[in-house]
């Protein structure tokens, strides 16, 4: 059992293997299947029988109402009614069964168990026979088992003259068909075995994958987030896998950032309270010391503080963006206006290193956007152009649309970017070249968070860069924006 922040994750306990619910479900559906076909064989082979039964026997009545369609109306005690008797004794003992011969009136003539001679015989089989039909029907008696009645009429001259009945006991088809049954049982229990058998197997291999997923799982739970699985069949496992890796590299990923972050963040601002305490300390020791020197300790200590705000101040900017993603205040803004608010803001800056900072709106461009936090974006970029721009050189910025977006161009002469930083630039806390930002004061937070605010508009930053040539940022916002 492996305990996580308080959450008990026990392996085995009230859990039923998904092995035993296949291989529970198989036995199931296959011991249903085999049952009903069973009953179906049985219920077929028995109908067969008992059909090719009713066909034989009234083949057989027919020939006794045949051979004595002549006697039939014979007197009890004539030659002629011997002879029927006779005949019908013989064949009764020849094909194994009760014949009873009934005239016209319903009277026993011949009853091959001699019980019925002479009484009326008012049996339905016989009715129906003296309708002139042919019939055959099974009858199960408590007493004498399974019992087949036949009888036709005994026509002469177009005439019936009366009926003949047999019956014959049908026991040896039901015990045929018992003996059929039971050898498909047999059969059934020893399919369902080697069912039961290869559907375990299967079932194994089929929830292999499953326990790959669980280890893996409980591996991210203890802290290895760098999971792999792999799985080798052509099925639904393997996407879910190619989807899990997919997310626990992502994860992975997000954890060493934040890893980095922390540490960045740590190391960003030591260094400022490191100078303040290395500052503080040599004045503290000074004995005597100039005020002039106080004034330059106390204006370096001032500057490192400054430092420390304005990290902390990008720091809580960019927290607030994690926290506010879904609440920009989205207004309909003339960004016209909005950029000229921007040059005139950063225009003492440009002209403090001599740069000329361009304005050239191309399109009178009107969208909803949050303008605290766009404008906030752009001046970030437009900072970093001045910023990475030698004095005296050039910084343009252009406003205009294409068919799907706005574009705000910034483009500058400067120092370059070299294209193996261009996909880390809006990674906190990067810098192309960390010993010459440090010397323009920067922390590699104002790219990242203009990324963020850009990504929550909607829209997109493109950059192309030459070394020593210059930069261009394209910021581009959607036109046609759902945001409310
Ligand atoms: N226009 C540019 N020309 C050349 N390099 C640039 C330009 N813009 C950004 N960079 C590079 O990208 C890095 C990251 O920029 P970013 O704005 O995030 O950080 P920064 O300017 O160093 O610090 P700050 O957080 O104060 O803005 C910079 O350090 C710089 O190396
Ligand atoms: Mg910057």
């Amino acid at each position: 059992m492996v305990t996580i922040s308080g959450v008990k994750l026990n392996k085995k306990t009230g859990i039923i293997s998904i092995r035993w619910k296949l291989v529970s479900t198989y036995l199931l559906l296959v011991t249903i299947l085999l049952v009903f076909i069973n009953v179906f064989i049985s219920k077929t082979i028995t109908n067969m029988y008992i059909e090719e039964k009713k066909a034989d026997m009234l083949a057989k009545t027919n020939i006794i109402a045949n051979n004595i369609k002549y006697y039939v109306n014979s007197e009890a005690n004539s030659t002629i009614y011997e002879t029927m008797k006779n005949e019908v004794t013989k064949y009764s003992k020849k094909i194994n069964s009760r014949i009873i011969v009934i005239d016209s009136n319903n009277k026993v003539k011949v009853d091959s168990s001699k019980e019925f001679i002479g009484e009326t015989f008012n049996h339905e089989e016989v009715e129906k026979a003296l309708k002139g039909n042919n019939v055959a029907t099974t009858y199960n008696h408590k007493e004498y088992g399974h019992l087949m009645y036949s009888s036709v009429p005994i026509i002469l001259n177009s005439k019936i003259v009366g009926a003949v009945l047999i019956s014959k006991s049908i026991d040896n088809i039901y015990s045929r068909v018992k003996n059929i049954r039971k050898a498909l049982y047999l059969v059934s229990f020893i399919s369902a075995i080697f069912i039961a058998i290869v559907s375990f197997i299967l079932a194994d291999i089929f929830s292999k994958p499953i326990k790959k997923f669980t280890n893996a799982i409980m591996n991210m739970a203890k802290g290895n987030l760098n999971q792999r699985i792999d799985i080798k069949t052509k099925d639904e496992f393997r996407q879910l896998a190619s989807a899990f890796n997919i997310m626990s590299t992502k994860l992975d990923q997000v954890d060493i950032q934040r890893k980095d972050f922390v540490a960045n963040v740590s190391h960003e601002l030591r260094t400022p309270l490191s100078s303040i305490k290395l500052l503080s300390e040599s004045l503290l020791h000074q004995e005597n010391a100039d005020i002039e020197i106080y004034r330059e300790f106390l204006t370096d200590i001032d500057s490192e503080i400054d430092r420390l705000n304005n990290i902390i101040d990008d720091l809580l900017i960019l927290v607030d963006l994690d926290k506010e993603k879904l609440n920009l205040n989205y207004k309909v803004t003339y960004l016209n206006f909005l950029l000229e608010k921007i040059i005139t803001r950063l225009k003492p800056l440009a002209d403090e290193k001599n740069i000329s900072l361009n304005y050239d709106p191309r399109d009178k461009i009107q969208i909803k956007l949050d303008s605290d936090k766009i404008q906030q974006a752009i001046i970030n970029i437009i900072h970093n152009a001045i910023k990475y721009t030698p004095e005296g050189g050039n910084v343009g910025v252009k406003l205009y649309s294409d068919s799907n977006n706005v574009i705000v161009e910034v483009s500058d002469d400067g120092i370059g970017i070299p294209s193996k930083d261009l996909e880390h630039i809006f990674e906190r806390f990067y810098r192309v070249d960390k010993a010459r930002s440090r010397g323009t004061g920067g922390t590699g937070l104002g790219l990242s968070i203009a990324h963020q605010i850009i990504t929550l508009h909607q829209g997109k930053i493109d950059i192309k860069s030459a070394i020593d040539e210059g930069t261009i940022f394209y910021i581009k916002l959607p036109l046609d924006t759902n945001m409310e």
